[in-house]
Parts: C-alpha cells; structure tokens; sequence
C-alpha cells in the first residue's frame, strides 16, 4: 500500500528533533546491520543491538548489545523494552532449514505482536524487491514478512533492494567471485536478467531517513540504484574493473540445479544460497519506481561501477574466507585469462 505525505505524529516529531529515538537494530552483526549502527549513533540515536552471539558483537560506543533469537518470543520482549523504533535486518536464507519460509512468517507475526506490545512506534524493515515473474522461495517469503511487519498496529516502513554492493554483502560475493575466478563465463539464460544494484551506503542513508518518512498504515517502496544491468553487464564490468576481459560462452540450457552446483563450485557461496540466487534472477529484477529517494529528498550517490569499485578495494584489506587458496586460485586464474588492453 502506498501513501502520500502526511503530517507526522507529535510524539515523532519531537523525538527526532531531541535526537531522543530509542533504536533497536537486529541483524546488528550482518553485512547491512554492521554499517547502519555509527550512521544511527551519529544522529544522536540511542542504539540497541541483537545478535544470537554476543562473541561476534563489535564494540561501538554508544551501542548497548543484547542476546536475542528473534525466534525466542522470551529474548524479543527483552529486546524491546523502551524501544521506540526497530530496524528489522534478519533473514534466514542460507540457514539450512527445510521450513524457513514458515520459520521468517513466524518470527515476524511475533516481532508484529511483541513491537506493539511493547509501544514501538516505528518499524523498519529492509526486504527484497519483487520479481516481475516466478518467484524464488526467498523472495516470496521477504516479501510474506514484510506484509505481516505493516499488517500490525505500529507504522511499519518496507524498504525492497535489489543486489546491495558492497564488501561482505552474500549477493555481491558471488557475483565478484564469479567474475574474478574464471578464465571464461558460462553465462546460462539468468545471466541476460535484469537488475538495479544499490551501494551500501546509497541504503544506509535510506534506512536512517526512514525514521522521519509517514507510515501510518505500512507502507512500501523500492530502493533501486542508479543503474539498470544485466547478470552479464555485472559479472564484465567487474572483471573489467580488474582488467580482465573474461569472454563470455552463453550456455542457456543450464538448469537451476546445475547452474546452482556451478556457483557453489566456484564462488564461496553454499548450495542453498547459491541456488536462491540463481532462483531469484530467473526473471528481471526491477524495481517498480523511485519515488523514495524523492520521499526524503535525496538521490543515490553511487553508480554501480564506483560501489563495485571501493567494494573490490575494500576486500584487499580484509583477509579472504578462503584465505591463502582462494587467493592463489584467483591469482592462477587471473594469470592465464586473456587481459584488457590498456
Ligand atoms: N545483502 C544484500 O544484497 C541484500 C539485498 C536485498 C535485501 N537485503 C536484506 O537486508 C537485510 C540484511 O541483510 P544482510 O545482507 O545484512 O544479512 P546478513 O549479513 O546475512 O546478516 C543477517 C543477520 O541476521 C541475524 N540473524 C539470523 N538469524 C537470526 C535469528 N534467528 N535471530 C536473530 N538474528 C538472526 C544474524 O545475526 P547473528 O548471527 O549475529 O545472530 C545477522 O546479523 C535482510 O533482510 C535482507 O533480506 C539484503
């Protein structure tokens, strides 16, 4: 559902004026959630972080962090308490379970019930955007979760990306690695979908913003970023970032599962992620509009080539999951494939 701009509550106002927001961030730990505590702390907030694991908390000043299973109604309630308003950052793509997709409606009708239990007056949660087509598991299910989250009591902000780029982001990893450790690019029919890649930092300036957007009923809106690209144009302009030209060999009757078994092989993707990627841009990935950036008056900053950029330079500093044999495999490969000429 969508809404036009009204005025906000007298409560809100205040708060974000005082700089007096009580924040809940789950999925603190993730690739999304690690960027958008500072960014909250420096506009004052008072931020809260949930991990299942306090051992992988990272100290920010300013941040309080609570263990919490967002499966566990008991851990929630705690989390809750005094929170005004809640980022909602957790999925369960790449967990292993069988009944995720009952596992994420679950935990959301609980966040729904225990959030306006406990007198949250904002939620905010980062989804996927829709497929035009058939639709992945994954997909189906941020989109269920997102659905439940706003058919709540408290105003609830849905926010759909595409591909989010940046160093430590799952999606973007496959794709990187796909482009980097090949001397050739089986490129199976998925690979001519489209999509609107968005930097991490084009998102994290739409999340903090979304504290101040209405929402008094729910509300969604796509965050797309600037550019429009294919699975290709993807996987050759980050290749070409690195001064590789990795020819292409079109294989369009590559299955799901194979397609699936190609990723895992190649990149550091697990099967069950792999294959929901694959899944996921079986169709175009596009989103419906860009009235967001318009909502709060701000346009994304970053092109794709400049985020894949910094994301390639920033993953030099930080040592590779696979450590010394993935970057030995890259190396090989890198020195066998044919180069850009400059
Ligand atoms: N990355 C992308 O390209 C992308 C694109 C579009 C949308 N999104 C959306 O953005 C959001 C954040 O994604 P991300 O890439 O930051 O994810 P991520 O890096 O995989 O992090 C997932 C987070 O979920 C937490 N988590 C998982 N299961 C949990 C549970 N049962 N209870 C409590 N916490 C749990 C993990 O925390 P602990 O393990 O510490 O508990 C972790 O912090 C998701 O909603 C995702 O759908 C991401």
């Amino acid at each position: 559902m969508r809404t036009t701009r009204r005025s906000q509550p007298a409560w809100y106002a205040r708060a974000v004026i005082d700089k007096t927001l009580r924040v809940l961030v789950t999925g603190a730990t993730g690739f999304v959630g690690q960027a958008l505590l500072p960014a909250l702390i420096a506009q004052g907030h008072t931020v809260r972080a949930t991990t299942r694991d306090l051992s992988r908390s990272k100290s920010i000043e300013g941040v309080e962090w609570v263990r919490c299973d967002v499966n566990r109604a008991d851990e929630l309630r705690r989390a809750l308490e005094g929170i005004d308003a809640v980022f909602f950052l957790v999925h369960a793509m790449g967990s292993g379970s069988h009944d995720y997709v009952d596992a994420e409606r679950r935990v959301a009708e609980s966040l729904r019930d225990e959030a306006a239990q406990a007198g949250v007056k904002r939620m905010v949660y980062l989804g996927g955007v829709a497929p035009a087509g058939a639709m992945s598991e994954h997909l189906k299910s941020r989109l269920a979760v997102g659905e439940v989250l706003r058919s709540g009591p408290v105003p609830t902000l849905e926010l759909r990306a595409s591909m989010i780029i940046g160093n430590g982001s799952a999606s973007w990893q496959i794709v990187r690695d796909l482009a980097m450790r090949l001397p050739a690019m089986l490129l199976p029919s998925w690979t001519s979908s489209r999509t609107c890649p968005i930097a991490l930092d084009d998102v994290i300036v739409a999340l903090v913003r979304a504290l101040d957007v209405p929402a008094p009923r729910g509300v969604w809106y796509d965050i797309p970023g600037p550019d429009v690209l294919s699975g290709r144009q993807i996987l050759s302009a980050i290749a070409a970032l690195k001064g590789r030209r990795v020819p292409g060999i079109p294989v369009p009757f590559l299955s799901v599962s194979l397609s699936s078994w190609w990723l895992k092989l190649v990149t550091r993707a697990d099967f069950s992620l792999a294959r929901e990627l694959v899944l996921g841009f079986k169709g175009d990935l596009l989103p419906t509009d860009d009235r967001y950036w318009t909502e709060i008056d701000y346009r994304p900053q970053w092109t794709f080539e400049a985020a894949a950029k910094r994301a390639l330079a920033e993953e030099e500093l930080v040592f590779s999951a696979r450590g010394i044999v993935g970057k030995l495999e890259e190396t090989v490969v890198q020195l066998v494939s044919p180069k850009l000429r400059r």
